[in-house]
């Protein structure tokens, strides 16, 4: 089993000292960020948008991997690709053509991610798994952070790893919401390749150590 990669999400940070939080990304052992694009529409609530993501941009020193909950997400390709996006993630219920959306991510240099909903099967993915490099499991409803973690989920990355070892793809499987020290190892032990923590991490006293005891506790 290969070390997972923990990605602190920045809709946990303090917006007001964004700077802070991004070097505590950039100091720790987190290995990318995880920047949450919601539109009001797809999700009931309004994050951020490209001129904060641009700005993180020019701080970051690791990947940016950003998770688009928003309609129609195809429109916005080409602009997170300038904004130096690594991996760009849309929603599997938001996609009419998903295959068309996901080779125009790779077609501008991104890897290519698709989210699930708790309540959409994995089994939507079965024609598409060999074109996706993540797919992001969502295992709280999208919109908020701080949310519980659903006990579901545990099932579905099961499910999921199956699929993925089935049809011989190399996709990565992350987690996506109330990721804690409790539920950290039982996830990647089904089969979690990447950690998404927003509240846990920088509703801390201390991100960066919680981000190596996060990381540290995963590996044992
Ligand atoms: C929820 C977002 C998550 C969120 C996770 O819609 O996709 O990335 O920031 O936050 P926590 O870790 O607080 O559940
Ligand atoms: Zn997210």
């Amino acid at each position: 089993m290969s070390q997972p990669i923990i990605a602190p999400s920045i809709l946990a940070a303090d917006f007001a000292n964004l700077k802070k939080d991004i070097d505590v990304v950039n100091n720790s052992e987190a290995g990318w960020f995880h920047l949450d694009v919601m539109d009001g529409v797809f999700v009931p609530n309004i994050s951020f948008g490209m001129p904060v993501i641009e700005a993180i941009s020019r701080h970051a020193k690791k990947p940016l991997d950003v998770h688009l909950m928003i309609v129609q997400p195809e429109r916005y390709i080409k602009d997170f690709a300038l904004l130096g996006t690594n991996t760009l993630t849309v929603h599997y219920e938001a996609s009419t053509h998903l295959h068309r959306t996901l080779q125009a991510i790779k077609a501008e240099g991104m890897q290519a991610g698709v989210a699930l909903n708790p309540h959409t099967n994995v089994s939507v993915l079965k024609d598409t798994i060999k074109d996706i490099d993540l797919v992001c499991m969502m295992s709280v409803n999208p919109g908020f952070g701080g949310q519980s973690f659903i006990e579901n989920t545990y099932e579905k990355v099961q499910e999921l790893k199956q699929l993925i070892s089935e049809k011989g793809a190399s996709t990565k499987i992350e987690i996506d919401g109330g990721v804690t020290n409790k539920n950290a190892k039982q996830l990647v032990n089904a089969g979690a390749d990447v950690l998404v923590a927003g509240s846990y991490v920088f509703g801390s006293e201390n991100p960066i150590d919680t981000i190596e005891n996060l990381a540290a506790l995963t590996q044992q």
